[in-house]
């Protein structure tokens, strides 16, 4: 079955819709049993789909869990409140005070805090590996390393890992190392990342299976070999969404496809633009070949979806950057994206490279991360057109009153 028509019927059992076309909205914490054997039965299936206690999951959670699992593979799909509880909880779930992990220095932000902060302070050591590492990873084991933990693409700089080349090299000198994989970019079906024999795909549901950025999921989809200790962990954690949340990832699932594919057509052609733009040195979009590892793009992905970044020529000044960005009409300013709307954010070089400890970064104009909505892609270029003109008129403006002086 293609991916387009999983998308449209995942998880749609007749327990879960009962009689509608989507699945139910069960609210609950209490979930009553008639009888003492039904109770009973209720407790030996808890963590097989059977209606237990609200944190165990309704019919509405069971519906997303099992589409997850239709779509990404592996033994199941636990629920979190955001993405950034279902990293540190998968995280979690695997080490204990003496371990160690290996995380790429390039991977979400918090997750590299999450890492610094709270696992430091129980005893778990993390260290940083570049994000072209390859099979060279090996040389970060150590004989205590019980997680690596990929991003691929990367955060704002958008390398791409060799995926295929890390778990290879891994599992050649310790198979039970559990590889964790934020797989948001992909939104879990663009990167199959089970397939790569990666042990847990995690998503920020956040993104593209809310799609429309008004919700806030975590999902992680494990293999048989992680599922149980993930949930049975998780669930002591006190992890789940609610409700309704589930409920409105379930349907955004629907259009993921189509999204997708015009999250992918879109912010090639706002790249490709980009990168024939005078004031651009480079453009970061998985699938244009000045991305760092867009070989592994091109071998292992099927598809892009909206979000990539550009670099400037010039380091622009606070002035040039309000000049630019505080006046866009179809780019908002948010630190999200995967939503149906474009956005655009700002960072500089020297800011980067304070979370890039082992690289660092070998750029030093402004770099700009946009997120390609479904708005006409033409529209957007105009947009940005007339921003990174607003940039030269601002320098006419300063040049001027310079000649005043
Ligand atoms: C790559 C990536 N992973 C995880 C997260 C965290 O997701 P959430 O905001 O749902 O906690 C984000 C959020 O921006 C992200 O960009």
């Amino acid at each position: 079955m293609s991916l387009q028509t999983k998308l449209v019927h995942a998880g749609r059992k007749k327990r879960y819709t009962q009689g509608a076309v989507n699945s139910v909205i069960q609210r609950a914490s209490s979930l009553v049993f008639d009888s003492i054997k039904a109770k009973k039965e209720a407790m030996e299936n808890r963590t097989k789909g059977g209606l237990f206690y609200g944190r165990r999951g309704t019919l509405t959670h069971f519906a997303l869990q099992d589409a997850m699992v239709e779509i990404e593979g592996g033994a199941g799909c636990y629920l979190y409140p955001c993405g950034a509880a279902a990293i540190a909880n998968a995280i979690l779930a695997f080490v204990k005070a003496g371990d160690h992990i290996l995380v790429s220095e390039a991977s979400y932000e918090p997750t590299q805090e999450f890492c610094e902060h709270i696992l430091k302070d129980f005893g778990v050591e993390t260290d940083y590996f570049p994000p072209l590492i390859g099979r060279y990873i090996t040389k970060y084991i150590k004989p205590n390393t019980k997680v690596v933990f990929l991003e691929s693409p990367s955060s704002i700089t958008m390398e791409l890992h060799d995926v295929p080349a890390i778990v290879k090299a891994i599992r050649s000198v310790n198979p039970e190392i559990v590889i964790m994989m934020d797989n948001t970019w992909g939104a879990g079906v663009l990167f199959k990342a089970l397939e790569h024999d990666v042990d847990i795909s995690i998503q920020a549901g956040t993104k593209y299976l809310i799609g429309h950025s008004d919700a806030m999921l975590g999902t992680a989809v494990a293999n048989q070999r992680c599922w149980d200790k993930l949930r049975e962990r998780s669930y002591l954690m006190g992890q789940m969404c609610d409700a309704d949340t589930a409920y409105m990832a379930a349907r955004g699932l629907r259009t993921l496809a189509v999204r997708l594919k015009q999250h992918h057509e879109s912010s090639i052609k706002v790249a490709n633009w980009l990168a024939n733009h005078p004031k651009v040195a480079t453009v970061n979009h998985p699938a244009l070949e000045s991305c760092k590892g867009h070989e592994f793009f091109k071998r292992d992905f099927s598809g892009a979806s909206g979000l990539f970044s550009f670099v400037l020529n010039d380091h622009l000044s606070e002035v040039q950057l309000s000049d630019f960005l505080d006046n866009m009409t179809h780019f908002s300013m948010a630190y999200s994206w995967g939503g149906f709307e474009s956005l655009i954010l700002a960072n500089q070089p020297e800011d980067l490279a304070k979370i890039r400890p082992i690289s660092g970064i070998d750029f030093t104009g402004t770099l700009i991360r946009l997120h390609i909505g479904l708005e006409d892609p033409d529209d957007l270029i105009a947009d940005l057109a007339a921003g990174l003109d607003r940039i030269k008129l601002h320098k006419n403006k300063v040049n001027a009153l310079q000649s005043l002086v």
